[in-house]
């Protein structure tokens, strides 16, 4: 149980890491100026979508084995379904990131670095609301 949420943890961490990078990335492409720092961007950005899937992929694998050791406790938990909620939310937002990927390396981006400045805040909240919602389990 202990090896598997520090393994949750762990997996957790280097997702996060990507996905609070990524956007920031998203900035620096609808700013640049220049071919030559776009292609370099679209390299970066490739890169680093492919490095932190699989740690989405094993933060979501470790925490559903979490829950298959208690499952009675588990699913009776309204703080766990309301942090589902938000990991629902982190998972459309992570394949939403594959798709502006691609879209950048097509040359099809249209907004502005504003746009992804406040997109970048998003995973922000979740990680308050879940961190929050599994510490303190108010509910
Ligand atoms: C489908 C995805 C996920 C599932 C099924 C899941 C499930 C769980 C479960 C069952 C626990 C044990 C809670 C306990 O009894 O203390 C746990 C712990 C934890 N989870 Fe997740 N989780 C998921 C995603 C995430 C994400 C995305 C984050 C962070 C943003 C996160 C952060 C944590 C933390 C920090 C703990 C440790 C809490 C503690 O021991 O105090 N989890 N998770």
């Amino acid at each position: 149980m202990l090896w598997l949420k520090a393994f949750h943890i762990i997996a957790v961490i280097c997702w996060f890491a990507g996905i609070f990078y990524l956007p920031r990335l998203f900035v620096y492409h609808a700013m640049a100026e220049d071919q030559a720092t776009r292609d370099h961007l679209k390299v970066m950005e490739r890169k680093l979508y492919r490095f932190i899937s699989p740690f989405a992929v094993l933060t979501i694998l470790f925490g559903a084995l979490l829950i298959a050791q208690n499952m009675d406790y588990y699913l009776s938990a309204g703080w766990l379904h309301l942090k589902l909620l938000f990991v629902a939310g982190l998972i459309a937002y992570h394949l939403y990131c594959g798709h502006l990927v691609k879209k950048f390396a097509n040359d099809q981006n249209q907004r502005q670095h504003v746009f992804y400045r406040w997109f970048n805040e998003a995973p922000v909240i979740a990680l308050f609301a879940i961190v929050l919602l599994v510490v303190l389990k108010p509910f």
